[in-house]
């Protein structure tokens, strides 16, 4: 339909409706898939149409996590909550630049499926860089970094020196960040809030976790990240994974066991205090987004008919 300059006038509305979750770090096994299942469940629950997207093509965790859920879910007496799921295909070309291609396709296709019709997208990532890794980055709205206790895990932000004052160089996976940002600002001005969120937390508080959250502060600031308390290192975050639930779930029956276990009350109390410290934004807000396309689309039909009137 080609538009008038006066139907233009009209002020789009802001068409995005998802909030998008990017659960990254370029270090592997730092948690990003367990982040992944236990906040897309947690918003699940809180009644959220949410929907998951898996771009780690070879281990796939998050995917195989909601087909044990589905499989469960077959003969559970409740209902137990699936995310619209999407798992991205491994390119299968000799030819690196044609698998990109074909990821980056699958990837666009993904995203728009759901974009309007979720409240919130979460993408769980790889450990590796990519093209499509940067792509994800900078959708972000909300960026989450699980981080051990450990200055390894700090190394991927910042070069850790032996004299902890002296500052290091920006590292590689900090660098993706602020290149992500740059362009996120640029293709819509939006913001991406990045929050570091502790996990596999023990619960004897050490010399070694005290020294870690100094540089984190410090860095916090040069980098623009801001960290929250996450998951404790609890059994219970791991061993429910191949029948596909959480400690968020009614698995008391599952567990032959009645009443709540004191670490189920313990995690549940964690993933609640970690979606609250992530300061989502509040229900329906995509749904004031469609709606507010909805009147826009009206009104510019509206105009259309009066014209030829
Ligand atoms: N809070 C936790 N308590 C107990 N175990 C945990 C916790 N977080 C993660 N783990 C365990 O640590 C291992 C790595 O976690 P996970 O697979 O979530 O990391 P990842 O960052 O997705 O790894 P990858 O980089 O390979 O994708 C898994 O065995 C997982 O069960
Ligand atoms: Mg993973």
């Amino acid at each position: 339909m080609g538009m008038t300059a006066h139907a233009m006038a009209y002020e789009p509305p802001d068409l995005r409706t998802a909030h998008v979750i990017v659960v990254a770090n370029e270090k592997g096994g730092s948690g990003k898939s367990t982040l992944s299942i236990h906040v897309s469940v947690a918003l699940l629950k809180a009644g959220f149409r949410v929907a998951t997207i898996d771009l780690d093509t070879r281990q796939r965790t998050l995917t195989r996590f909601f087909e044990n859920r589905a499989s469960w879910a077959a003969d559970a007496p409740w209902n137990v909550e699936l995310p619209y799921h999407h798992a991205l295909d491994r390119g299968n070309s000799k030819n690196l630049r044609d698998n990109e291609t074909a990821e980056f396709g699958a990837f666009a296709t993904a995203i728009a499926e759901v974009e309007h019709e979720y409240e919130f997208v979460i993408i769980d990532t790889p450990a590796t860089d990519s093209y499509l890794m940067r792509l994800a980055h900078s959708l972000a709205d909300t960026l989450v970094s699980p981080i051990n206790d450990s200055f390894i895990d700090v190394d991927v932000f910042s070069r850790v020196h032996h004299d902890r004052s002296q500052r290091g160089q920006v590292a590689h996976y900090a660098d993706l960040v602020l290149e992500a940002r740059r362009k996120r600002r640029l293709v819509d001005q939006g913001i991406i809030d990045w929050v570091l969120v502790r996990n596999r937390i023990s619960s004897t508080q050490s010399n070694n976790a005290r020294q870690i959250q100094t540089s984190l502060s410090r860095l916090a600031l040069e980098l623009q990240f801001r960290t929250t308390e996450g998951l404790h290192d609890r059994v219970i975050f791991r061993e429910l994974f191949p029948i596909g639930l959480t400690p968020l779930d009614p698995i008391e029956g599952a567990m032959r066991s009645n009443a709540l276990s004191a670490s189920q009350v313990s995690a549940r109390r964690e993933v609640d205090a970690l979606l609250a410290s992530l300061q989502l934004p509040q229900r329906s807000l995509g749904m004031v987004h469609l709606q507010a396309r909805h009147e826009w689309f009206d009104r510019i039909s509206r105009y259309y008919r009066e014209m030829k009137a």
